[in-house]
């Protein structure tokens, strides 16, 4: 089998082999990197398996190359690793890993010391087609060792353990999610008998920690198609135990023969029309998140049908909570989505009647920098299969988008703070930190959004002086002949 290295790699193999030999040992890739090359997809880690010491093996390696590679060892793994710069500035992880006979344990803290064969370690992998290893040994370089069947299960898209796939999930549970990040990432299938195992075993998942699920969870929803690995998540009942505020989003209820949509495949829709637009982690999962409030607050009115009123409100509070729980960043990222989740539903709720100029103004000022962003979730949301309907939503889209280009160009409203600042209004009238130092802002901002006043320092100025003098406050020393400090 012919295999397309770069010649940063190419280098570094011969250098290994020449290394492997002087110290007797035997050395193969292996892994992940293997299963990229063959399916022609980019890598940037190599994992180096060796039959012997593969930590004096790395720094033999490393000796190699000047400047020589910072080497970091982690002598009770038996592991070693260093990078190496491949051409366009791209950099190449190498891992040097001893070969084992003992369970992979990724997150156990206890050292993994039974050394094995080959053999051994390709036994102790998580699926097919990543325990595809190629010799690096002067006597057979290049052979594919598949001891699996891995070549054929790359051919034919499937993800299937190696070994009873019950054992080689207990070793570590995880792998039931990677089956599935490997679908979702490959477009690949999951064998029948692999995927029956993981629905056996999905209660296991409660062992892993939330660090390496989240991890698992990021990787299927930066897949090209996320959709798929949310709808495994769900059929195999991994989502309702790692992700539950998700899957109650499942089903849709019924009364008097009225039902509403399933909100978590409209949720997948959404979100996979996003991820056809964006690459942005956290855009998608905005989507993810959108329609999160609708079951608490599901409700059937007679006459009128299932509402969910508030649901936007609702789940843009639930956003800080979900975050924490999944430990991802409670930081911009976080407001950002719950931002999107609170205003997603502002620009389709914008009728031919009530697109005034106010109302795009305050549009813009509360998306802000992240207007386009909005629209782009917004435009993902309209999944109806009512084509009437479809139509009437794009129309009204491209109405939306024309008068926010229009005010936007007229009042430069995005990423706006009114003219007259708290500090010039204490400045102004004396006064220290206090409510009607708010109340004075807030009324400009009012008047400014809602078009009584134009966006101006001047306009904003006279406005505010009349609504002090209301009451009863008058500016102090400079400001009472009128001057102002802003000149
Ligand atoms: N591996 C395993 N069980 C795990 C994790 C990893 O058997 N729970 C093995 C697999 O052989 C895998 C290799 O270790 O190919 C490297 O793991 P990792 O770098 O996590 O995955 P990759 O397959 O390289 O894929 P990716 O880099 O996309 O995560």
């Amino acid at each position: 089998m012919e295999f397309s290295f770069s010649d940063t790699e190419l280098l570094l193999f011969e250098r290994i082999t020449e290394a492997a030999e002087r110290m007797q040992s035997e050395v193969y890739l292996i892994g992940g990197f293997v299963r990229d090359k063959i399916i022609g997809r980019p890598t940037s880690d190599a994992d180096i398996v060796c039959v012997g010491n593969a930590i004096e093996l790395a720094k033999e390696v490393a000796a190699y190359y000047y400047p020589r590679p910072a080497i970091s060892v982690f002598k009770n793994f038996g592991t070693a690793h260093f990078k190496i710069e491949e051409t366009g500035g791209r950099w190449l992880d190498v891992e040097f890993v001893g070969a084992r006979r003992e369970s992979y344990r990724a997150s156990s803290r206890k050292p993994e010391v039974a050394p094995g064969t080959l053999e051994d370690d390709q036994n102790r992998r998580d699926f097919t087609i990543n325990a595809l290893a190629i010799s690096l040994n002067k006597n057979d370089f290049g052979r594919l060792i598949d001891p699996f069947n891995g070549l054929r299960d790359l051919e034919e898209k499937r993800i299937q353990t190696p070994l009873e796939p019950l054992t080689t999930f207990s070793d570590d549970p995880l792998r039931m999610m990677r089956a599935i990040r490997f679908a979702s990432q490959l477009g690949f299938r999951i064998d029948p008998q692999t995927f029956a195992a993981i629905i056996q075993d999905a209660d296991r998942i409660r062992i892993i920690s939330q660090e390496r699920i989240t991890e698992e969870i990021n990787k299927i929803i930066a897949s090209p198609k996320p959709s798929v690995g949310f709808d495994l998540l769900y059929k195999s009942g991994l989502l309702q135990i790692i992700f539950p505020k998700m899957a109650d989003l499942a089903g849709a209820e019924y009364i008097d023969g009225l039902g509403h949509k399933d909100n978590f495949y409209h949720t997948l829709q959404v979100l996979d029309n996003v991820a056809l637009k964006t690459n942005d982690l956290w855009v998608r999962w905005a989507a993810i998140l959108h329609d999160i409030g609708k079951p608490a607050t599901k409700k059937f009115e007679q006459g009128h049908g299932w509402t969910f009123h508030g649901h936007e409100v609702v789940g843009s509070r639930m956003v800080p909570r979900i975050f924490d729980q999944m430990k991802l960043p409670m930081n911009e990222k976080m407001r950002f989505v719950r931002k999107m989740v609170e205003l997603h539903l502002r620009p389709i709720s914008l009728t031919k009647e009530s697109i005034t100029d106010s109302a795009i103004r305050r549009l813009l000022f509360d998306a802000g920098e992240d207007m386009d962003l909005l629209m782009m979730l917004c435009e993902a949301d309209i999944t109806s299969r009512n084509k009437q309907k479809v139509k009437r939503y794009l129309e009204n889209f491209e109405l939306v988008r024309k008068r926010l280009t229009e005010v936007e160009e007229k009042d430069r409203i995005r990423n706006w703070q009114p003219p007259v600042t708290g500090e010039m209004i204490m400045e102004i009238f004396g006064i220290g930190p206090s409510k009607i130092v708010g109340d004075l802002k807030n009324l400009i901002r009012e008047a400014i959004l809602e078009g009584e006043i134009e966006n101006s320092y001047e306009a904003a100025y006279r406005y505010m002086l009349d609504k002090a003098a209301a009451m009863d406050l008058k500016p102090v020393g400079q400001f009472q002949a009128g001057e102002s400090p802003v000149k």
